[in-house]
Protein backbone atom coordinates (compact mmCIF):
# COMPACT_ATOMS: atom_id res chain seq x y z
CA UNK A 1 0.00 0.00 0.00
CA UNK A 2 1.16 3.64 -0.59
CA UNK A 3 1.95 5.55 2.10
CA UNK A 4 2.50 9.62 2.11
CA UNK A 5 2.62 11.76 4.73
CA UNK A 6 3.77 15.85 4.62
CA UNK A 7 4.55 18.63 7.24
CA UNK A 8 3.22 22.13 6.47
CA UNK A 9 5.96 24.01 4.27
CA UNK A 10 7.69 26.54 6.80
CA UNK A 11 7.89 29.79 6.22
CA UNK A 12 11.82 30.99 5.27
CA UNK A 13 11.19 34.29 7.59
CA UNK A 14 13.51 33.28 10.16
CA UNK A 15 15.38 30.18 11.72
CA UNK A 16 13.51 27.16 12.37
CA UNK A 17 12.89 26.42 16.23
CA UNK A 18 12.15 23.18 18.22
CA UNK A 19 8.34 23.96 16.94
CA UNK A 20 8.96 23.50 13.19
CA UNK A 21 11.03 20.11 14.02
CA UNK A 22 8.61 19.21 16.13
CA UNK A 23 6.10 18.69 13.25
CA UNK A 24 8.76 17.00 10.89
CA UNK A 25 9.58 14.69 13.52
CA UNK A 26 5.97 13.62 14.25
CA UNK A 27 6.00 12.74 10.27
CA UNK A 28 9.19 11.17 10.33
CA UNK A 29 8.15 9.01 13.11
CA UNK A 30 5.16 7.63 11.11
CA UNK A 31 6.98 7.03 7.66
CA UNK A 32 9.44 5.33 9.50
CA UNK A 33 7.20 2.88 11.39
CA UNK A 34 5.32 2.65 7.97
CA UNK A 35 8.18 1.62 5.82
CA UNK A 36 8.77 -1.62 8.66
CA UNK A 37 5.49 -2.45 7.54
CA UNK A 38 6.55 -2.65 4.31
CA UNK A 39 4.54 -0.01 2.56
CA UNK A 40 5.34 2.15 -0.24
CA UNK A 41 6.28 5.38 1.81
CA UNK A 42 6.51 9.40 0.47
CA UNK A 43 7.58 11.54 3.19
CA UNK A 44 7.72 15.76 1.78
CA UNK A 45 8.85 18.65 4.21
CA UNK A 46 10.13 21.64 2.69
CA UNK A 47 9.63 25.41 3.09
CA UNK A 48 6.98 28.43 2.20
CA UNK A 49 8.79 31.11 0.54
CA UNK A 50 6.45 33.54 -0.93
CA UNK A 51 4.34 35.94 0.44
CA UNK A 52 3.97 38.88 3.26
CA UNK A 53 5.44 37.13 6.51
CA UNK A 54 8.94 36.50 4.21
CA UNK A 55 8.51 39.39 2.21
CA UNK A 56 8.21 41.70 5.44
CA UNK A 57 11.12 40.09 7.11
CA UNK A 58 13.65 40.49 4.14
CA UNK A 59 12.64 44.25 4.19
CA UNK A 60 13.72 44.59 8.03
CA UNK A 61 16.99 42.58 7.11
CA UNK A 62 17.63 44.79 3.98
CA UNK A 63 17.70 41.71 1.76
CA UNK A 64 15.44 40.39 -0.78
CA UNK A 65 13.15 38.11 -0.23
CA UNK A 66 14.78 35.31 -2.30
CA UNK A 67 17.77 36.21 -0.51
CA UNK A 68 16.27 35.68 2.24
CA UNK A 69 15.04 32.45 1.33
CA UNK A 70 18.31 30.98 -0.12
CA UNK A 71 19.87 32.19 3.72
CA UNK A 72 16.91 30.20 5.37
CA UNK A 73 15.74 27.57 3.52
CA UNK A 74 18.86 25.28 3.67
CA UNK A 75 19.11 26.16 7.46
CA UNK A 76 15.53 24.22 7.61
CA UNK A 77 16.97 21.24 5.68
CA UNK A 78 20.03 20.81 7.70
CA UNK A 79 17.84 21.01 11.06
CA UNK A 80 15.79 18.45 9.54
CA UNK A 81 18.92 16.32 8.69
CA UNK A 82 20.23 16.53 12.05
CA UNK A 83 16.51 16.06 13.90
CA UNK A 84 17.25 12.34 11.32
CA UNK A 85 13.95 13.47 9.05
CA UNK A 86 14.13 10.94 6.53
CA UNK A 87 12.36 12.69 4.09
CA UNK A 88 12.70 11.94 0.54
CA UNK A 89 12.20 15.27 -0.81
CA UNK A 90 12.16 18.87 0.62
CA UNK A 91 10.09 21.13 -1.27
CA UNK A 92 10.86 24.90 -1.68
CA UNK A 93 7.97 27.22 -3.40
CA UNK A 94 11.03 29.40 -5.29
CA UNK A 95 11.23 25.64 -7.41
CA UNK A 96 10.74 26.53 -10.93
CA UNK A 97 9.05 23.22 -11.70
CA UNK A 98 6.45 23.97 -8.36
CA UNK A 99 5.38 27.66 -9.85
CA UNK A 100 4.70 26.34 -12.94
CA UNK A 101 2.48 23.59 -11.83
CA UNK A 102 0.96 26.07 -9.25
CA UNK A 103 0.37 27.99 -12.30
CA UNK A 104 -1.53 25.23 -13.99
CA UNK A 105 -3.53 23.67 -11.46
CA UNK A 106 -5.00 27.15 -10.48
CA UNK A 107 -5.65 28.10 -14.24
CA UNK A 108 -7.24 25.09 -14.34
CA UNK A 109 -9.93 26.13 -11.60
CA UNK A 110 -10.42 29.40 -13.25
CA UNK A 111 -11.09 27.36 -16.18
CA UNK A 112 -13.70 25.00 -13.92
CA UNK A 113 -15.49 28.21 -13.63
CA UNK A 114 -14.35 28.63 -9.79
CA UNK A 115 -12.90 32.19 -9.88
CA UNK A 116 -13.87 35.93 -10.44
CA UNK A 117 -12.83 39.44 -9.51
CA UNK A 118 -13.85 40.80 -6.87
CA UNK A 119 -12.69 43.51 -4.14
CA UNK A 120 -11.25 42.32 -1.18
CA UNK A 121 -11.98 44.81 2.64
CA UNK A 122 -11.16 43.41 5.32
CA UNK A 123 -8.90 42.70 7.97
CA UNK A 124 -5.34 40.98 7.29
CA UNK A 125 -2.43 39.40 9.41
CA UNK A 126 0.60 40.05 7.40
CA UNK A 127 2.31 37.25 9.75
CA UNK A 128 -0.35 34.63 9.09
CA UNK A 129 -0.77 36.05 5.59
CA UNK A 130 -4.77 35.41 6.81
CA UNK A 131 -8.22 37.13 5.91
CA UNK A 132 -9.55 37.02 9.34
CA UNK A 133 -13.09 36.38 9.28
CA UNK A 134 -14.93 37.96 12.48
CA UNK A 135 -14.73 35.02 14.48
CA UNK A 136 -11.08 35.13 14.50
CA UNK A 137 -10.35 39.08 15.53
CA UNK A 138 -8.76 39.34 18.62
CA UNK A 139 -10.14 42.16 21.21
CA UNK A 140 -8.70 45.89 19.44
CA UNK A 141 -8.89 44.06 16.27
CA UNK A 142 -5.44 41.80 16.76
CA UNK A 143 -4.42 38.78 15.72
CA UNK A 144 -4.98 35.99 18.17
CA UNK A 145 -2.02 33.94 17.14
CA UNK A 146 0.33 36.74 16.78
CA UNK A 147 -1.04 39.14 19.08
CA UNK A 148 -0.09 41.93 16.67
CA UNK A 149 -2.57 44.77 15.00
CA UNK A 150 -4.79 43.69 12.37
CA UNK A 151 -4.08 45.64 8.95
CA UNK A 152 -7.54 47.14 7.22
CA UNK A 153 -6.92 46.17 3.10
CA UNK A 154 -8.92 46.98 0.27
CA UNK A 155 -7.32 45.24 -2.92
CA UNK A 156 -9.06 44.23 -6.37
CA UNK A 157 -8.39 40.42 -6.02
CA UNK A 158 -8.96 37.11 -7.95
CA UNK A 159 -11.44 35.02 -5.69
CA UNK A 160 -11.93 32.18 -5.37
CA UNK A 161 -15.59 30.81 -4.88
CA UNK A 162 -15.08 29.07 -1.59
CA UNK A 163 -18.90 29.42 -0.98
CA UNK A 164 -19.60 27.12 -3.56
CA UNK A 165 -18.22 24.01 -1.51
CA UNK A 166 -20.25 24.69 1.52
CA UNK A 167 -22.10 21.70 0.69
CA UNK A 168 -19.77 19.17 -0.32
CA UNK A 169 -17.34 20.28 2.34
CA UNK A 170 -20.31 18.90 5.12
CA UNK A 171 -20.82 16.50 3.16
CA UNK A 172 -17.10 15.13 3.42
CA UNK A 173 -16.88 15.93 7.18
CA UNK A 174 -19.89 14.25 7.68
CA UNK A 175 -19.43 10.86 5.74
CA UNK A 176 -15.58 11.00 7.06
CA UNK A 177 -16.11 11.45 10.66
CA UNK A 178 -12.23 10.55 10.68
CA UNK A 179 -10.78 12.84 8.02
CA UNK A 180 -9.69 15.37 10.93
CA UNK A 181 -7.68 13.73 13.74
CA UNK A 182 -8.10 14.11 16.78
CA UNK A 183 -11.68 14.73 16.48
CA UNK A 184 -12.18 18.20 18.88
CA UNK A 185 -10.26 19.40 15.86
CA UNK A 186 -12.58 17.98 13.75
CA UNK A 187 -15.53 19.25 15.60
CA UNK A 188 -13.72 22.48 15.30
CA UNK A 189 -13.15 22.93 11.45
CA UNK A 190 -16.69 21.19 10.69
CA UNK A 191 -18.21 23.94 12.79
CA UNK A 192 -16.33 26.45 10.73
CA UNK A 193 -17.75 25.10 7.49
CA UNK A 194 -21.24 25.27 9.13
CA UNK A 195 -21.03 29.06 9.86
CA UNK A 196 -21.11 29.48 5.85
CA UNK A 197 -18.45 30.28 4.09
CA UNK A 198 -17.25 33.42 2.16
CA UNK A 199 -15.20 33.63 -0.79
CA UNK A 200 -11.70 34.10 -0.54
CA UNK A 201 -8.97 35.99 -2.29
CA UNK A 202 -6.81 33.86 -4.50
CA UNK A 203 -4.80 36.45 -5.34
CA UNK A 204 -2.86 39.28 -4.16
CA UNK A 205 -2.05 42.77 -6.37
CA UNK A 206 -0.14 44.78 -3.37
CA UNK A 207 2.74 42.73 -3.56
CA UNK A 208 4.99 41.28 -5.55
CA UNK A 209 6.83 37.88 -4.44
CA UNK A 210 4.62 35.05 -5.38
CA UNK A 211 3.82 32.87 -8.28
CA UNK A 212 2.07 35.20 -11.34
CA UNK A 213 -1.52 34.54 -11.98
CA UNK A 214 -1.33 33.31 -15.93
CA UNK A 215 -4.58 35.05 -16.79
CA UNK A 216 -3.62 38.69 -15.01
CA UNK A 217 0.60 39.03 -14.62
CA UNK A 218 -0.40 42.36 -12.82
CA UNK A 219 -0.94 39.87 -9.63
CA UNK A 220 0.52 37.14 -7.77
CA UNK A 221 -1.34 34.53 -6.31
CA UNK A 222 -2.17 34.48 -2.56
CA UNK A 223 0.76 32.94 -0.72
CA UNK A 224 -1.83 30.43 0.74
CA UNK A 225 -3.37 28.47 -2.27
CA UNK A 226 0.45 28.27 -3.78
CA UNK A 227 1.75 27.28 -0.59
CA UNK A 228 -0.70 24.20 0.23
CA UNK A 229 -0.46 23.60 -3.65
CA UNK A 230 3.53 22.14 -2.57
CA UNK A 231 1.79 18.77 -1.44
CA UNK A 232 0.75 17.85 -5.30
CA UNK A 233 3.24 19.71 -7.09
CA UNK A 234 6.12 17.79 -5.46
CA UNK A 235 4.83 14.67 -6.57
CA UNK A 236 5.37 15.40 -10.11
CA UNK A 237 8.97 16.76 -10.19
CA UNK A 238 10.43 15.55 -6.89
CA UNK A 239 12.01 11.94 -9.05
CA UNK A 240 13.39 13.61 -12.49
CA UNK A 241 11.69 11.87 -15.30
CA UNK A 242 8.69 10.53 -13.04
CA UNK A 243 5.09 11.45 -11.92
CA UNK A 244 4.00 10.32 -8.74
CA UNK A 245 1.01 11.80 -8.44
CA UNK A 246 -0.91 8.32 -9.66
CA UNK A 247 0.66 6.46 -6.86
CA UNK A 248 0.65 8.79 -3.80
CA UNK A 249 -2.19 10.86 -3.95
CA UNK A 250 -4.27 11.01 -2.48
CA UNK A 251 -2.11 11.64 0.96
CA UNK A 252 -2.42 9.19 3.53
CA UNK A 253 -1.93 11.74 6.59
CA UNK A 254 -1.28 15.80 6.52
CA UNK A 255 0.45 16.38 9.69
CA UNK A 256 -0.21 20.77 10.83
CA UNK A 257 -0.37 22.47 13.57
CA UNK A 258 -3.52 23.71 14.77
CA UNK A 259 -2.86 27.34 14.08
CA UNK A 260 -3.33 26.57 10.56
CA UNK A 261 -6.38 24.70 10.55
CA UNK A 262 -9.07 26.33 8.62
CA UNK A 263 -6.34 26.30 5.71
CA UNK A 264 -6.01 22.42 5.40
CA UNK A 265 -9.55 21.42 6.85
CA UNK A 266 -11.78 24.13 4.90
CA UNK A 267 -9.67 26.01 1.72
CA UNK A 268 -7.79 23.15 0.68
CA UNK A 269 -10.17 20.34 0.56
CA UNK A 270 -12.15 22.67 -1.57
CA UNK A 271 -9.01 23.93 -3.56
CA UNK A 272 -8.75 20.26 -4.92
CA UNK A 273 -12.09 20.13 -5.53
CA UNK A 274 -12.48 22.59 -7.89
CA UNK A 275 -9.30 21.26 -9.66
CA UNK A 276 -10.60 18.00 -9.67
CA UNK A 277 -8.80 16.63 -7.42
CA UNK A 278 -9.11 14.23 -4.06
CA UNK A 279 -9.07 16.06 -0.83
CA UNK A 280 -6.27 13.76 1.34
CA UNK A 281 -7.16 10.96 3.62
CA UNK A 282 -6.48 12.32 7.52
CA UNK A 283 -5.11 15.52 8.18
CA UNK A 284 -3.94 15.64 12.65
CA UNK A 285 -3.52 18.51 13.89
CA UNK A 286 -1.45 18.73 16.63
CA UNK A 287 -0.75 21.30 19.71
CA UNK A 288 1.97 24.08 20.34
CA UNK A 289 4.61 23.24 22.54
CA UNK A 290 4.65 26.58 24.86
CA UNK A 291 7.70 27.95 26.58
CA UNK A 292 7.69 31.00 29.18
CA UNK A 293 7.64 34.55 27.80
CA UNK A 294 8.89 37.64 30.02
CA UNK A 295 10.34 35.28 32.97
CA UNK A 296 13.65 36.46 34.46
CA UNK A 297 14.34 32.50 34.99
CA UNK A 298 13.89 31.43 31.40
CA UNK A 299 14.93 28.01 29.67
CA UNK A 300 13.95 26.00 33.07
CA UNK A 301 10.15 26.27 32.21
CA UNK A 302 9.42 28.32 35.80
CA UNK A 303 9.71 31.59 34.91
CA UNK A 304 7.12 34.02 33.23
CA UNK A 305 3.85 32.39 30.86
CA UNK A 306 3.58 29.90 29.11
CA UNK A 307 2.88 30.77 25.54
CA UNK A 308 2.96 29.05 21.88
CA UNK A 309 6.87 29.07 20.76
CA UNK A 310 7.56 31.58 18.27
CA UNK A 311 10.16 33.57 16.99
CA UNK A 312 8.23 36.86 17.45
CA UNK A 313 7.58 36.08 21.43
CA UNK A 314 11.35 35.28 21.98
CA UNK A 315 11.14 32.07 23.30
CA UNK A 316 12.29 29.80 21.04
CA UNK A 317 14.60 26.58 21.69
CA UNK A 318 17.50 26.11 19.29
CA UNK A 319 17.23 22.10 17.93
CA UNK A 320 20.59 22.47 16.67
CA UNK A 321 21.54 23.12 20.56
CA UNK A 322 19.86 20.91 21.89
CA UNK A 323 20.97 18.02 19.55
CA UNK A 324 24.56 18.92 20.28
CA UNK A 325 23.62 18.54 23.99
CA UNK A 326 21.46 15.23 24.27
CA UNK A 327 21.49 14.18 20.54
CA UNK A 328 19.03 13.72 17.82
CA UNK A 329 16.89 10.78 19.54
CA UNK A 330 16.91 12.15 22.43
CA UNK A 331 15.20 15.44 21.20
CA UNK A 332 12.82 13.14 19.35
CA UNK A 333 12.20 10.83 22.58
CA UNK A 334 11.30 14.12 24.69
CA UNK A 335 8.97 16.03 22.45
CA UNK A 336 6.87 12.81 22.04
CA UNK A 337 6.73 11.89 25.34
CA UNK A 338 6.70 15.14 27.07
CA UNK A 339 3.50 16.64 25.17
CA UNK A 340 1.02 14.55 23.87
CA UNK A 341 0.80 14.86 20.50
CA UNK A 342 -2.43 16.47 19.57
CA UNK A 343 -2.17 19.01 22.88
CA UNK A 344 -0.41 21.71 23.94
CA UNK A 345 2.25 21.15 26.45
CA UNK A 346 5.73 23.16 27.79
CA UNK A 347 9.17 22.22 26.74
CA UNK A 348 12.10 23.07 28.70
CA UNK A 349 16.16 22.16 28.69
CA UNK A 350 15.04 21.00 32.56
CA UNK A 351 12.40 19.16 31.49
CA UNK A 352 14.39 17.73 28.64
CA UNK A 353 17.41 16.82 31.06
CA UNK A 354 15.19 15.20 33.79
CA UNK A 355 13.32 12.98 30.87
CA UNK A 356 16.59 11.97 29.42
CA UNK A 357 18.34 10.76 32.77
CA UNK A 358 15.13 8.93 34.01
CA UNK A 359 13.85 7.40 31.18
CA UNK A 360 16.33 7.24 28.36
CA UNK A 361 19.76 6.37 30.33
CA UNK A 362 17.76 5.22 34.05
CA UNK A 363 15.48 2.73 31.85
CA UNK A 364 15.97 1.94 28.70
CA UNK A 365 19.97 2.77 28.42
CA UNK A 366 20.04 0.70 31.56
CA UNK A 367 18.56 -1.89 30.24
CA UNK A 368 20.07 -2.15 27.11
CA UNK A 369 23.54 -2.16 29.33
CA UNK A 370 22.67 -4.79 32.04
CA UNK A 371 21.13 -7.37 29.80
CA UNK A 372 24.43 -6.90 27.19
CA UNK A 373 26.42 -7.40 30.03
CA UNK A 374 25.17 -10.50 31.68
CA UNK A 375 25.03 -12.24 28.24
CA UNK A 376 28.43 -11.82 28.09
CA UNK A 377 29.58 -12.17 31.66
CA UNK A 378 27.23 -15.27 32.29
CA UNK A 379 27.35 -16.71 28.83
CA UNK A 380 30.12 -15.40 26.74
CA UNK A 381 28.23 -13.68 24.59
CA UNK A 382 26.25 -15.43 22.77
CA UNK A 383 22.22 -15.63 23.47
CA UNK A 384 21.17 -19.18 25.42
CA UNK A 385 19.31 -20.95 22.57
CA UNK A 386 16.27 -21.88 24.64
CA UNK A 387 12.77 -21.14 24.34
CA UNK A 388 11.73 -17.75 25.85
CA UNK A 389 10.34 -17.61 29.09
CA UNK A 390 6.05 -17.45 28.39
CA UNK A 391 5.87 -15.48 31.84
CA UNK A 392 6.09 -12.53 29.59
CA UNK A 393 4.14 -13.35 26.54
CA UNK A 394 1.32 -11.65 27.83
CA UNK A 395 2.59 -8.68 28.25
CA UNK A 396 4.33 -9.14 24.27
CA UNK A 397 1.15 -9.96 23.17
CA UNK A 398 -0.93 -8.01 20.67
CA UNK A 399 1.37 -5.04 21.37
CA UNK A 400 2.73 -4.62 18.02
CA UNK A 401 -0.90 -4.82 16.62
CA UNK A 402 -1.57 -1.72 18.99
CA UNK A 403 1.19 0.35 18.01
CA UNK A 404 0.13 -0.18 14.37
CA UNK A 405 -3.06 0.68 15.10
CA UNK A 406 -2.47 4.01 17.38
CA UNK A 407 -0.12 4.80 14.61
CA UNK A 408 -2.56 4.24 11.90
CA UNK A 409 -4.65 7.40 13.43
CA UNK A 410 -0.74 9.03 14.17
CA UNK A 411 -1.24 8.59 18.32
CA UNK A 412 2.23 9.21 18.39
CA UNK A 413 2.54 9.61 22.30
CA UNK A 414 -0.19 6.82 23.03
CA UNK A 415 1.95 4.34 20.84
CA UNK A 416 4.91 5.56 22.51
CA UNK A 417 3.49 4.74 26.14
CA UNK A 418 2.27 1.46 24.89
CA UNK A 419 6.20 0.49 23.73
CA UNK A 420 7.58 2.19 27.25
CA UNK A 421 5.71 0.22 29.51
CA UNK A 422 7.19 -2.70 28.03
CA UNK A 423 10.64 -1.29 28.62
CA UNK A 424 9.43 -1.06 32.41
CA UNK A 425 8.24 -4.41 32.26
CA UNK A 426 11.72 -5.56 31.15
CA UNK A 427 13.36 -3.74 34.08
CA UNK A 428 10.98 -5.65 36.64
CA UNK A 429 12.03 -8.90 35.14
CA UNK A 430 15.63 -8.01 35.60
CA UNK A 431 15.15 -7.67 39.14
CA UNK A 432 12.45 -10.45 39.49
CA UNK A 433 14.93 -13.15 38.18
CA UNK A 434 17.99 -11.82 39.49
CA UNK A 435 20.03 -13.15 37.18
CA UNK A 436 23.41 -12.25 38.98
CA UNK A 437 21.79 -14.82 41.87
CA UNK A 438 20.83 -17.20 39.53
CA UNK A 439 24.64 -17.81 38.28
CA UNK A 440 25.91 -18.31 41.70
CA UNK A 441 24.10 -21.23 41.86
CA UNK A 442 24.66 -24.53 40.06
CA UNK A 443 20.95 -25.50 39.33
CA UNK A 444 19.95 -22.07 38.55
CA UNK A 445 22.07 -22.59 34.99
CA UNK A 446 18.42 -23.25 33.44
CA UNK A 447 16.35 -20.40 34.46
CA UNK A 448 19.01 -18.24 33.69
CA UNK A 449 19.62 -19.43 30.60
CA UNK A 450 15.80 -18.55 30.01
CA UNK A 451 16.13 -15.24 31.71
CA UNK A 452 18.67 -13.78 29.59
CA UNK A 453 17.49 -15.04 26.16
CA UNK A 454 13.69 -13.79 27.25
CA UNK A 455 15.70 -10.04 28.26
CA UNK A 456 17.38 -10.20 24.58
CA UNK A 457 14.14 -10.96 23.19
CA UNK A 458 12.13 -8.61 24.86
CA UNK A 459 14.74 -6.11 24.43
CA UNK A 460 14.90 -6.41 20.82
CA UNK A 461 10.91 -6.05 20.58
CA UNK A 462 10.88 -3.10 21.97
CA UNK A 463 13.68 -1.91 20.18
CA UNK A 464 12.67 -2.62 16.55
CA UNK A 465 9.30 -0.94 17.72
CA UNK A 466 11.10 2.41 19.23
CA UNK A 467 13.19 2.67 15.60
CA UNK A 468 10.98 5.33 14.39
CA UNK A 469 11.14 7.30 17.41
CA UNK A 470 15.20 6.87 17.84
CA UNK A 471 16.49 5.24 14.66
CA UNK A 472 20.24 6.19 15.89
CA UNK A 473 20.73 4.61 18.84
CA UNK A 474 18.18 1.76 17.72
CA UNK A 475 19.93 0.46 14.99
CA UNK A 476 22.90 0.68 17.22
CA UNK A 477 21.50 -1.65 20.03
CA UNK A 478 20.03 -4.42 17.33
CA UNK A 479 23.03 -4.54 15.94
CA UNK A 480 24.60 -5.07 19.24
CA UNK A 481 22.18 -7.54 19.63
CA UNK A 482 23.12 -9.33 16.32
CA UNK A 483 19.46 -8.53 15.48
CA UNK A 484 19.43 -6.33 13.00
CA UNK A 485 15.96 -6.72 11.15
CA UNK A 486 13.92 -4.12 11.60
CA UNK A 487 10.68 -5.38 9.53
CA UNK A 488 7.33 -5.13 12.04
CA UNK A 489 6.94 -9.15 10.87
CA UNK A 490 9.34 -10.11 13.60
CA UNK A 491 8.27 -7.60 16.02
CA UNK A 492 6.51 -10.69 18.07
CA UNK A 493 8.31 -12.07 20.89
CA UNK A 494 9.87 -15.79 20.10
CA UNK A 495 10.34 -14.75 16.80
CA UNK A 496 13.82 -14.56 16.81
CA UNK A 497 16.30 -17.69 17.38
CA UNK A 498 18.55 -17.40 20.19
CA UNK A 499 22.28 -17.72 19.66
CA UNK A 500 23.12 -14.41 18.67
CA UNK A 501 26.48 -13.35 19.05
CA UNK A 502 26.59 -9.95 20.95
CA UNK A 503 28.72 -7.06 20.22
CA UNK A 504 29.89 -4.39 22.41
CA UNK A 505 27.59 -0.91 22.53
CA UNK A 506 28.86 2.45 24.52
CA UNK A 507 26.27 3.56 26.86
CA UNK A 508 23.62 4.86 24.48
CA UNK A 509 22.58 7.96 26.68
CA UNK A 510 25.59 8.56 28.56
CA UNK A 511 25.32 10.57 31.86
CA UNK A 512 25.77 14.24 31.39
N1 LIG B 1 4.01 28.51 5.77
C1 LIG B 1 2.88 28.20 6.57
C2 LIG B 1 2.39 26.79 6.33
C3 LIG B 1 2.07 26.46 4.92
S1 LIG B 1 1.61 24.81 4.73
C4 LIG B 1 0.98 24.68 3.22
C5 LIG B 1 3.25 28.37 8.03
N2 LIG B 1 4.54 28.33 8.33
S2 LIG B 1 5.18 28.44 9.79
O1 LIG B 1 6.59 28.59 9.60
O2 LIG B 1 4.52 29.42 10.55
O3 LIG B 1 4.99 27.03 10.42
C6 LIG B 1 3.81 26.67 11.06
C7 LIG B 1 3.91 25.23 11.52
O4 LIG B 1 5.13 25.01 12.26
C8 LIG B 1 2.82 24.87 12.50
O5 LIG B 1 1.62 24.51 11.87
C9 LIG B 1 3.46 23.71 13.22
O6 LIG B 1 3.43 22.59 12.40
C10 LIG B 1 4.89 24.17 13.37
N3 LIG B 1 5.09 24.97 14.57
C11 LIG B 1 5.56 26.24 14.64
N4 LIG B 1 5.62 26.62 15.95
C12 LIG B 1 5.20 25.61 16.72
C13 LIG B 1 5.04 25.43 18.10
N5 LIG B 1 5.35 26.35 18.99
N6 LIG B 1 4.55 24.25 18.51
C14 LIG B 1 4.20 23.25 17.65
N7 LIG B 1 4.33 23.39 16.35
C15 LIG B 1 4.84 24.55 15.85
O7 LIG B 1 2.35 28.46 8.83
Amino acid sequence: MSYYVTTPIYYVNAAPHLGHVYTTVGADILARHMRQRGEDVFFLTGTDEHGEPVVQAAEREGITPRELGDRNAPRFRDAMARAGASNDFFIRTTDPEHEARVAEILQRVHDNGHVYAGKYEGWYCPRCADFKTDSEIAEGNTCPIHGIALDWQEEDNWFFRLSAFQERLERLYEERPDFVLPRTRRNEASAFVAQGLRDVSLSRASISWGVPVPWDPEQVFYVWFDALLNYVTALGYARPGENLTERFWPASFQLIGKDILKFHAVYWPALLMAADLEPPRHLFVHGFLLSPTGGEEGGDGSGGTLEKMSKSRGNVIDPFAVIDAFGADALRFYCFRDVSFGQDGPVSEAAFATRYETELANEYGNLANRTLAMIDRYRDGATPEVDVDPALAPDFDGLRESVEGLLDRAEVTAALEEIWERVRRLNRYVEEQAPWKLAKEEAGAGDLDRALRSLAEGLRVVTVLLHPYMPESTEKLLAALGQVGLSLDGAGYGAAPGGAHIGALEPLFPKR
